[in-house]
């Protein structure tokens, strides 16, 4: 039993018939540029690309103000840092409900349906920090949200690293979550249960072939020639179905067996690693379309899946602390050009629809004086200086622009960036041409 879509005037409306149509993918809208496209220029990308769910990692004003009146369905967020406070008052807890939920549902009529509250907080990398503060916080926000009488429209997750859970013998069959971490995410999972909530996580197949050199590459894809990974008869092609797997059966083993699943995030980046390119990426993010739309789910849930791709643009000022990649996980630029041909199965034409009146600041370029010799010390401090201004993530080993020498490598655009530097702080090897 599923869903039936029919074109009409007003938008699209889904009978109850025998055929499955959910919502379709959604995307990740990220905010970390420093040129970001104006609000109103991604909402009309996204209704042009048929795209009906968005993901936002806050609760930005004028972005939900765009998605007004759309009908598309929004997943707010509340960043980690905010953790403690609404985890730790009440009151914090239904002003932020009021202000960044209720206010944008009853007067601008946005369909906000989840908020995320923090952003995966488990991560080692927090070394435990927002651990306990977690399930305050996503129970004063679900407090907040029945006593506002929005409870019912709007649901409360958080989106989980894919590492909170591991399988003990490297099978979807070993699943469980992590030792180190059990008690506060069973309490979580509880949590969402009763509650009616749906579980969120976030899959990388390119983190684990980024992070293991023995990694099979071909298991990463959907399409993929790798030999399959036998669990006890069940054949898993890829990892995306073993790695869901492991979580659906950490589930089950825990007593949770029918608790929604969310992907919040999953994707490719197109630079700033050997792996990151844009082939790698549109056979990714391809295959998991074709995945996801033939419906089949993965063997231990069959059935649609509910995902979110990461990333709709790039965002060239996102923390490159974990990795150079990270500025590039967009199917369109920065300034919503498209990258690859990517078929969403959501448009008529399949084929993705960029953004429109885009207005570009003049163009400019920083090269090396032809008098400099590339031996010269006062070189690399003045690279590394630049560096620190502009994104440089695509100069390093294997990637777009990795093959440059260090006059090539200021002959990259550096547009607009170079904008916030005034000409007296230019170094001196270096002029800007117009
Ligand atoms: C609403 O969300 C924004 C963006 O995350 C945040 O800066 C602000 O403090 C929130 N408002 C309240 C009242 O908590
Ligand atoms: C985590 O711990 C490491 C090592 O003790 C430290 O360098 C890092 O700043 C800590 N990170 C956070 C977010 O507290």
């Amino acid at each position: 039993m599923g869903w039936w879509c029919i074109r009409v005037n007003m938008g699209i409306v889904c009978l109850l018939t025998m055929v499955w149509c959910g919502k379709g993918i959604g995307v990740n809208w990220g905010t970390q540029a420093s040129h970001p496209l104006p609000p109103e220029t991604v909402v009309r990308m996204l209704r042009e690309n048929g795209i009906q769910k968005v993901k936002l990692f806050d609760a930005d004003y004028a972005i939900l103000k765009a998605l007004g009146k759309t009908g598309i369905e929004v997943m707010v967020g509340i960043p980690n840092d905010m953790l403690a406070s609404v985890g730790g008052s009440m009151k914090a807890a239904e002003k932020w409900v009021a202000k960044n939920v209720s206010q944008h549902i009853s007067s601008n009529n946005v369909n906000v349906r989840y908020v995320a509250v923090g952003n995966e907080p488990f991560l080692e990398t927090y070394n435990g920090s927002y651990i306990q503060i977690t399930l305050p916080a996503l129970n004063n926000i679900q407090s907040a949200l029945i006593k506002a009488g929005i409870g019912s429209q709007v649901k409360v997750t958080v989106p989980l690293n894919a590492d909170v859970y591991a399988s003990s013998n490297n099978y979807p069959s070993g699943g469980d979550f992590r030792k180190d971490i059990f008690d506060p995410v069973i309490k979580i999972v509880k949590f969402l249960n009763d509650i009616n909530s749906p579980f969120t996580v976030n899959i990388y197949p390119f983190i684990s072939l980024y992070t293991d050199s023995n990694f099979p590459v071909e298991y990463a894809f959907f399409d993929g020639n790798a030999l399959p990974l036998n669990d006890g008869g069940t054949l898993y092609y890829n990892m995306f179905d073993a790695n869901l797997d492991t979580l659906t059966h950490a589930l089950g083993k825990n007593g949770f067996g029918n608790l929604q699943i969310i992907v919040g995030e999953i994707g490719w980046p197109t630079d700033g690693d050997r792996n990151a390119n844009i082939e790698y990426a549109r056979r990714f993010n391809q295959g998991l379309m074709t995945h996801i739309s033939g419906g089949k789910g993965t063997p231990m849930r069959p059935g649609p899946i509910d995902a979110y791709l990461f990333s709709l643009i790039d965002e060239d000022e996102k923390s490159i602390d974990p990795e150079n990649f990270e500025r590039h996980w967009g199917f369109f630029y920065f300034d919503g050009q498209v990258k690859y041909p990517l078929n969403l199965g959501t448009t008529n034409s399949g084929a993705l629809v960029p953004a429109k009146g885009v207005h570009y600041l003049e163009k400019k370029w920083c090269v090396m004086k032809p008098t400099v010799r590339l031996d010269d010390p006062q070189v690399q401090p003045s690279v590394s200086y630049a560096c620190g201004l502009a994104d440089c993530t695509s100069l390093g080993y294997g990637t777009s622009c990795g093959n440059l020498d260090a006059r090539g490598t200021f002959l990259m655009p550096l547009t607009a960036i170079f904008r916030r530097i005034t000409s007296s702080k230019w170094p001196a090897n270096f002029r800007m041409y117009r």
